[in-house]
């Protein structure tokens, strides 16, 4: 770690600089964070809150989506119920979806917006029912995972609005069903989608892990860019498998819609969003692909 008696004051002074650049750089756009479920885990969120209170105050739009899965999890085993999941998503039925609802709109998204208080800044919490916010329908697929959904539409003006008038708008990945039902969202999949429906100029999934991880003789090494097509292979070969395959997927479907860059990254790294947005190499796994 770099401290200000490791470092002359001619680096300082070019540190200080580069970073006021890549600040003024960012000043105006949009960037939607996804942030994992260790969200109320304590301790686990190190500096991510505080990174964004930071990059809000530097005029830089941070729009935040969340999970909240071991949460959920700990909630399901208090009442008894077990919990499946099916290539990364959790099979939902109408029992299980109320206390998705319960945690993640609740606990989850308050816990959010209250830290981002405590921090300086101001979060607004929403999940994807307000205002239609995230309209869904259920995913189509081989097997039947009860209650879980897709976005369909995207109400990206009331994002805007909220995150114009200075808030931190904090997102939980709940859908609207076309009954009016609550939905089970993966919130990699949402904030993905939510990031192309804003025009954001980046997608940044952050977890527990570094990113994109791959054994290199023996050894688990972090994969730092991966294209398209590598992204497929590694699915397609088991190397990333479970909760992060819907964050590559999630990227790609950004790339596909116009997000310039997506990239996840680790929690861990001190100021990790500052890094990755006011840093020439950023950390992480960087998906690249562009527009298929
Ligand atoms: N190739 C890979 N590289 C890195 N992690 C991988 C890979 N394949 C599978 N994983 C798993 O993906 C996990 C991250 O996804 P996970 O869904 O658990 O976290 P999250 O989305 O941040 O949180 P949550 O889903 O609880 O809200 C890692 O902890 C790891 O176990
Ligand atoms: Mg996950």
């Amino acid at each position: 770690m770099i401290t200000p008696s490791s470092i002359d004051l001619a680096t300082e002074a070019r540190l200080i600089a580069a970073g006021v650049r890549y600040a003024a750089a960012w000043r105006g756009k949009t960037v939607v964070i996804k942030y994992g479920g260790s969200v109320l885990d304590a301790g686990a969120a190190g500096t991510v809150v505080e990174d964004l209170v930071l990059l809000k105050g530097a005029g830089v739009n941070p729009v935040l989506v969340h999970g909240g899965g071991p949460e959920i999890t700990r909630m399901l085993d208090r009442v008894g119920k077990e919990t499946r999941f099916i290539g990364g998503l959790r099979v939902t039925d109408e029992e299980t979806m109320e206390i998705v609802e319960m945690v993640l709109a609740g606990r989850a998204n308050k816990g959010l917006v209250t830290m981002i208080g405590a921090a300086g800044g101001s979060g607004v919490g929403l999940s994807g029912k307000d205002a239609g916010l995230l309209r869904a329908r259920r995913l189509q697929g081989p097997v039947d995972l009860g209650l879980v959904g897709e976005v369909v539409e995207i109400r990206a003006d009331i994002v805007k609005i909220i995150s114009d008038a200075g808030h931190v708008p904090v997102i939980a990945s709940i859908g609207l069903g076309e009954a009016g039902e609550s939905l089970n969202l993966n919130a990699d999949h949402a904030a993905g989608a939510l990031a192309a429906a804003m025009g954001a100029s980046k997608l940044i999934i952050l977890t527990d892990v570094p990113g994109v991880m791959r054994a290199v003789d023996g050894a688990a090494r972090l994969v730092s860019s991966l294209t398209v097509d590598e992204a497929q292979r590694l699915i397609a070969d088991g190397t990333i498998s479970r909760g992060m395959i819907p964050k590559v997927e999630a990227c790609l479907m950004a790339l596909a819609r116009g997000v310039p860059s997506a990239h996840i990254i680790g929690t861990e790294a001190p100021h990790a969003l500052l890094l990755e947005l006011f840093t020439e190499e950023g950390i992480g796994t960087m998906i690249t692909g562009g527009v298929r």
